[in-house]
């Protein structure tokens, strides 16, 4: 199994709904492990660049008021598999089809308030967490779990 990092931002629909903790520790006890965190608001230049790709889309808009409108927490997470893990572990991108037991599953029921973010896969994910994070900020380390994770 490949150890992945993935870049993932609890919107400011959880930072309002205080489920900040809830989806770290959904991500904690999935087994992953968290390399680089910032609680930060966030400007629209970087809204923007982050969400590029959807420039044009009838929700762009929406989307660039609604992420800009409160903090957020931008996080880097590692473990094998870990975009698809953190995927699963979200549910779909729209709540209303996504499983119980995800974390859009069970406390969220908006597309436009779906309290989470993570890279789609390994290039995104490259690219996010270079447009998020200074290299500097992810940190390596070990953990006396990390025998049992894999
Ligand atoms: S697409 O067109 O299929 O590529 O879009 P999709 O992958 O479903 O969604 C891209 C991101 O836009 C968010 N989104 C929305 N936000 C607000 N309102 C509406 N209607 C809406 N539809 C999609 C969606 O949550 C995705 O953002 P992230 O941060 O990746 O969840």
């Amino acid at each position: 199994m490949a150890v992945e990092r993935s870049f993932v931002m609890v919107k400011p629909d959880g930072v309002q709904r205080g489920l900040v903790g809830e989806i770290i520790s959904r991500l904690e006890r999935r087994g992953l492990k968290l390399v680089a965190a910032r609680f930060m608001a966030v400007s629209r230049e970087l809204a923007e660049k982050h969400y590029e790709v959807h420039r044009g889309k009838p929700f762009f808009e929406g989307l660039i008021r609604f992420i800009t409108s409160g903090p957020v927490m931008a996080m880097v997470w590692e473990g094998p598999n870990a975009i698809e893990v953190i995927r699963s572990t979200m549910g779909t991108t729209n709540p209303v089809q996504a499983g119980p037991g995800t974390i859009r599953g069970d406390l969220a029921v908006d597309i436009g308030r779906n309290l989470v973010h993570g890279s789609d896969g390994p290039d995104t994910a490259e690219k996010e967490i270079a447009l998020w994070f200074r290299p500097e900020d992810i940190v390596e380390y070990g953990r006396a779990a990390d025998p049992w994770v894999v």
